[in-house]
Order: C-alpha cells, then sequence, then structure tokens
C-alpha cells in the first residue's frame, strides 16, 4: 500500500513533500495510464478545493481524456478549444482565475470557476495536458503552478 502523509509547511514546502510522495508512487513503474491515474488521485486527494484532476492526451489530432478525478468529463478537446486545448497548442501553462472569462472555455462540471493547465511535451512532441479545476475563483496561484509543473515533469521522467 502506498502511504502518504499530510502536507504540512508553507505552500512550496509543501509542493516539495508531494514531489517526493510522487517519485515514491511512481518509482520503478513506466507504464503512462498506471503513472496518470496514482499521480490524479494522489494530487485530488493531497491538494484542498479541487473537484477535478486528470489527463488529457494527445491522439495525434486532438485531446482524449484519459485517467482523472471526478466528475465525468468531455472526452474530445480539439486543440482550438478550451484552456486545455490552449494549453497544448501554445505548450505553455494556462492559469485561468475566472472560467466564465476564458474565451471558449468548456464547462465539463459546472462547478469549475478556476483552472490550471500545463502541458506535457516529451521529446519536444506534444503528449497531453495535465489538468486541475476548482470550484473556487482564483484558487491557483504562481506557487501552484510552480508545484504543479514539478509534479507533471516527474510524470514525464517516469515514461523514460
Ligand atoms: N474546462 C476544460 C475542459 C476540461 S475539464 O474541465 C475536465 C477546458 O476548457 O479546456
Amino acid at each position: 500500500m502506498h502511504e502518504t502523509t499530510t502536507l504540512t509547511g508553507t505552500k512550496p514546502e509543501q509542493y516539495a513533500q508531494l514531489a517526493d510522495q510522487a517519485r515514491g508512487l511512481l518509482h520503478g513503474e513506466r507504464d503512462r495510464i498506471a503513472n496518470a491515474a496514482n499521480l490524479a488521485a494522489l494530487v485530488y486527494h493531497a491538494l484542498p478545493e479541487l473537484n477535478w484532476v486528470g489527463f488529457y492526451f494527445f491522439d495525434g489530432s486532438e485531446l482524449v481524456v484519459g485517467p482523472f478525478q471526478g466528475r465525468p468529463a468531455c472526452v474530445r478537446i480539439a486543440l482550438d478549444r478550451g484552456v486545455c486545448g490552449a494549453a497544448a497548442s501554445s505548450r505553455r501553462t494556462q492559469r485561468v482565475d475566472d472560467v466564465n472569462a476564458f474565451p471558449d472555455h468548456i464547462a465539463c462540471d459546472a462547478a469549475s470557476r478556476s483552472e490550471l493547465v500545463v502541458p506535457l511535451v516529451q521529446g519536444g512532441a506534444l503528449l497531453g495536458v495535465f489538468d486541475l479545476d476548482s470550484p473556487r475563483p482564483s484558487r491557483f496561484d504562481a506557487e501552484d503552478q510552480a508545484g504543479i509543473e514539478a509534479i507533471a515533469a516527474i510524470f514525464l521522467e517516469s515514461l523514460s
């Protein structure tokens, strides 16, 4: 069984602890689905005020939902649609304080108010995105972004 401990200290300290837990969880396993599933579960249960945490993978033409925690989600997202599409096509993290103000936001769960989407790029190729949604507006700040980008990097490292 995988043991997780409650995160303590400042937010950067908490993300450092979460990164350690992620490394331990993925250690010795390279399977993309297995590692995405466990990472979504780890993050969803470790961090407060989230209603959806998961992965979309690029199938060569659009994003297709992968392992996640939360309510059932949109299955396919074109690269020119929504926050996930913006992260994938620009290959830049999208941190959206108010999804209702984001042009063309896709409301998979009407409860979502803010969103953090990190692109996953492996060897120059788009693999997909790691998406976190919150029911609270402005849930994610720059420290959250840095912490989740580090977790995304641990996921990518685990695959190689
Ligand atoms: N809101 C996202 C769609 C994915 S879900 O929130 C799970 C978007 O606009 O890309």
